[in-house]
């Protein structure tokens, strides 16, 4: 019999998709969900034991750990990361667990500009020496940023602070929680591996304008703007931290530091990952 496995940010873009992915397969899931709400009503309609509780709260996270053996962590792109993190980790030595599939990022290194980059690397560094054998993930920038951007793109723009040149192959929740879910369904040969994940073709930000264009029927015009102004348009506030890391990101992007494409997706879930264009498809209503 397996173990329950724990799921963080599990009403989350990632963590929704193993959860379930993980139901579907039999596995029993623990959902450690910020709040109940509908998102977590539908993971316990699908048979996840639901358990609320802050990772900011050490004494929350150790009770989620209790008869844990593999878990997933996330957390969002807010402060606090390496914290959390911490809490993680130490819950997961107590639990005697055996396997931590870690979100981090792909930019995540020791002289990242971004600030949120250079806490993924420290929560790396955290993981590596907590006693728990671990993965990380380094996904390159999501394609659910088409939905953060869903406002702009209806209004025919794609706005971002990224400059002509750079490449980068945007990944969808999906295709990651299809690898956090395989690596958790079967953690053997994932020890201590650091994982690039990203979709299958490189694209510049006005080639990604173009194919919402095709997929929508209608112009949606790349556009360069600050790191600020893409956040205050996408979030309606200004996030210090946010704006921080899509500025610094930025630079990263002109540079080359998001670009590539593997098949790590594929050889660990045995699903090829989804396009931009089919990522648009796929999601036709939430920009007409
Ligand atoms: N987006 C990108 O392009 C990109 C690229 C590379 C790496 N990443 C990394 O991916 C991660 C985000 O992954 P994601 O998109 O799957 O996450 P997400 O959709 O932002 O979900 C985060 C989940 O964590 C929960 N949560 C938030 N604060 C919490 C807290 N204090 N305690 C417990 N749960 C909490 C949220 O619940 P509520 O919604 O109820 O608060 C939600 O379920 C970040 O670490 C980011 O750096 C993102």
């Amino acid at each position: 019999m397996n173990s329950t496995i724990l799921i963080g940010g599990a009403t989350g873009a990632t963590g929704s998709v193993a959860a379930k992915l993980l139901l579907q397969q039999g596995f029993a899931v623990r959902a450690l969900v910020h709040k109940n709400d509908a998102r977590s009503a539908d993971l316990a309609a699908r048979g996840a034991e639901i358990v609320a509780g802050d990772l900011l709260d050490f004494r929350a996270v150790q009770r989620a750990f209790r008869g844990i053996k593999r878990a997933y962590f996330v957390y969002p792109m807010r402060p606090g990361l390496v914290q959390a993190t911490t809490h993680f980790a130490q819950a997961a030595l107590e639990a005697d667990a055996e396997f931590i599939v870690n979100m981090s990022q792909k930019t995540a290194r020791p002289d990242a500009e971004s600030e949120s980059a250079l806490q993924h690397w420290l929560a790396e560094q955290v993981l590596d020496r907590a006693g728990t054998a671990v993965a990380h993930l380094h996904p390159t920038a999501f394609n659910e940023w088409l939905f953060y951007m869903r406002n702009m793109i209806r209004q025919g723009r794609y706005a971002v602070a990224f400059g002509t040149t750079g490449r980068f192959a945007p990944i969808s929740a999906e295709d990651q929680g299809a690898v956090i879910a395989a690596i958790l369904a079967n953690p053997v040969g994932h020890q201590g591996q650091t994982y690039e994940l990203f979709g299958p073709d490189e694209l510049t930000p006005p080639e990604i304008a173009g194919i919402i264009s095709r997929g929508l029927g209608k112009e949606v015009r790349y556009e360069k703007i600050s790191g600020e102004q893409w956040v205050r348009e996408v979030t309606g506030q200004d996030i210090p931290f946010l704006t921080q890391h899509v500025q610094a990101i930025a630079g990263m992007h002109e540079r080359g530091l998001m670009a590539g494409t593997n098949n790590v997706v594929e050889t660990i879930s045995g699903r090829r990952p989804q396009s931009v264009a089919e990522f648009v498809e796929k999601h036709l209503p939430v920009w007409q």
